[in-house]
């Protein structure tokens, strides 16, 4: 478990110190005007028999104008612009399918935006990175893989296996799984694998951590347990956290801020600090304010 050592913020000594002797700076990041459009590939049926049908069928015309008059583009990001500095953690809260993990992709390095600059630490994000490491609602541990050569991967890929053989056992031991390194994915529980997931992130040494509702899928209790688990993990490991949910409470639970995005396309509508002893009292009236606040910005 992530105990004593990582309550207390820079870690120096213990399995945190291993990963990150000298404690590495979490990463700067601006999104600069962001837009963002998927192409959209159509079903035009172009053949002279589909014509045909259409010359004598009304309804089947209707239908091929209707495909034809939609953009050829989905517009996803709309002139998103957010700063956030080094080693703060961000909740990003919107509606389903508003654009919250395009813009995670975007910081990953995994897509490009079509308008709009994506920078982390004063450079343009072209590609991916180790040190801008993500998770998602889905563990995705391969399989045929231990826990712990799961968590291996970054090294092994790098050719630092041998060198990291320490930063592997580190991570284990951090996410609580150090019993477990001999195990297979399919052995563990939801949240078990999650934690896998944290220390396969954990062991490139993340500037910045990218979340993806990694918590969403998991039974309540667990939710809670790794929620803390990755708060303090925060707090010793000084990595930028950006986290999307659509669970307000989370967002209150976990970040110093949530960003509030807008219905596709995607813009920020609102920026809330969230004062530090908010989070330890849920019942309170301000806690309460600041949910309603931001559950009414997001049309619920
Ligand atoms: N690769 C893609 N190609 C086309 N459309 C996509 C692609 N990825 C996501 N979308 C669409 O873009 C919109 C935003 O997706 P996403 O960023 O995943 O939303 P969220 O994470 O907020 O639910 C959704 O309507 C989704 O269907
Ligand atoms: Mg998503």
């Amino acid at each position: 478990m992530m105990t004593e050592n990582t309550t207390s913020a820079p870690a120096a000594t213990g399995p945190g110190a291993a990963i990150g002797p000298e404690r590495p700076r979490g990463a700067e990041v601006v999104l600069d005007g962001v837009s963002h459009r998927y192409p959209l590939h159509h079903e035009l049926d172009q053949g002279w028999v589909p014509w045909a049908i259409r010359r004598v069928s009304p309804a089947a015309r209707a239908r091929h104008e209707a495909e034809a008059a939609k953009g050829s583009s989905l517009h996803v990001l709309d002139d998103v612009a957010l700063t956030i500095p080094s080693g703060q953690f961000v909740a990003v809260v919107g509606q389903s399918g508003c654009g919250k993990s395009t813009i995670l992709r975007l910081l990953a390095g995994l897509e490009a935006p079509t308008r709009g600059s994506v920078v982390v630490d004063g450079e343009r994000v072209t590609r991916p990175a180790p040190e801008r490491a993500m998770a998602f609602q889905e563990a995705t541990l391969l399989p045929w893989r231990t826990v712990r050569d799961n968590v291996a991967l970054g090294p092994q890929a790098r050719g630092r296996l041998a060198i990291d053989q320490r930063r592997i056992d580190a991570a284990l031991e951090i996410v609580g799984l150090r019993d477990f390194a001999g195990a297979y994915p399919s052995t563990l529980s939801g949240g078990m694998a999650q934690r896998a997931a944290l220390a396969r992130a954990l062991v490139n040494r993340p500037r910045l951590f990218l979340l993806d509702e990694p918590f969403g899928k998991l039974d309540a209790l667990t939710r809670l347990g790794l929620q803390d688990e990755f708060s303090r993990l925060w707090a010793s490991q000084a990595f930028t956290a950006i986290l999307v949910t659509h669970d307000v409470d989370e967002a209150l639970r976990l970040a110093e801020r949530v960003v509030v995005l807008s219905e596709r396309p995607a813009h920020v509508v609102a920026d809330l600090e969230v004062p530090r002893l908010l989070a330890a009292a849920p019942a309170s009236a301000d806690y309460q304010d600041l949910k309603a606040r931001i559950l009414s910005l997001l049309g619920r």
